[in-house]
């Protein structure tokens, strides 16, 4: 049904631009999330209608980047679905020691990809940092094309409701009580390179050991999906890992991954 605010056609040219730039995928049935996030940046913005603010979005790039921001959904959490990090633990690094033991580069690459306001990182960074043995290092990149989240995440500091999750003796070896909440210990940030990314696009990272893309192609139709993944697979080592979310899937997608059940969780591998 159209109205005045927001017709039809201006559904369809919004959800194609949407697409187009990010792969988020809007139907029918969330439209209304839609319409009121748009709301609100016409109101932020003072502008008037929902044309003139698709011409300025389609004119100006960092504007654009502040839509895309605004309609992300960015819900996450410290050790979200501890299975993936218990299969991270037992399964994935011993298998990458062995791996890349033959090598002789003991830094293990991980990747964050869609890691809103750094919940993910975090939890990989210390798991990481009490599992592996010396001279075993990491090093993780943290993207997301919320600028919002990545300055969140930059700053590593989490609300006292927010840190539930995260085991206290974590909490007490990783973080500082401050004032409202805890900051991260700077040698763990140091760890993690947040940077802004949009998944449409190659990030030229090459040789990456472990993927986690959780819950965020869940946001995309098939064929973003499955660009997306495709691109996961030139930017990942021989014998790497992919985690996606638990409610995500790659059945039936034309990828060369290989489905790994463990017996924590799921996961891919690249496997040539
Ligand atoms: C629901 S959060 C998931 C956060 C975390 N991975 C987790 O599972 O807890 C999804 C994130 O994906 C990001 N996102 C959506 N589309 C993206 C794109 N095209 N490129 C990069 N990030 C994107 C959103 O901004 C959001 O922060």
């Amino acid at each position: 049904m159209s109205d005045v605010f927001f017709s039809d056609a201006d559904f369809t040219a919004y959800r194609t631009l949407i697409y187009n730039e990010s792969g988020i995928h809007f139907t029918a049935t969330n439209r209304s999330i839609l319409e009121s996030r748009l709301k609100e940046q016409l109101r932020n913005n003072s502008v008037p209608t929902v044309q003139a603010y698709f011409d300025i979005i389609s004119k100006d790039k960092e504007e654009l980047k502040g839509f895309l921001d605004s309609i992300t959904t960015n819900l996450t959490r410290f050790f979200r679905n501890q299975a993936h990090f218990d299969a991270l633990e037992h399964h994935v690094v011993p298998e990458l020691l062995k791996v890349k033991k033959e090598t002789g580069n003991t830094t293990i690459k991980v990747w964050s990809a869609g890691c809103s306001t750094g919940e993910e990182p975090y939890t990989i960074a210390m798991l990481l940092s009490e599992i592996l043995p010396p001279p075993w290092k990491f090093d993780i990149t943290a993207s997301d094309i919320s600028l919002k989240c990545l300055m969140t995440g930059k700053e590593g500091f989490y609300t006292d409701s927010r840190i539930e999750g995260i085991p206290s003796a974590y909490l007490a070896k990783y973080f500082d009580k401050v004032e409202g909440g805890y900051k991260v210990h700077q040698d763990l940030m140091s760890k993690i390179h947040f940077d802004y990314h949009n998944l449409k696009n190659d990030s030229g990272q090459r040789g990456l050991d472990i993927v986690f893309c959780r819950n965020v192609i869940i946001y995309f139709d098939e064929a973003a999906q499955t660009a997306v993944i495709n691109r996961f697979w030139d930017a990942m080592a021989n014998k790497s890992f992919l985690f996606i979310g638990h409610s995500e899937s790659l059945f039936g997608m034309d990828t060369k991954f290989e489905f790994v059940k463990t017996q924590w969780a799921t996961l891919y591998r690249k496997f040539i």
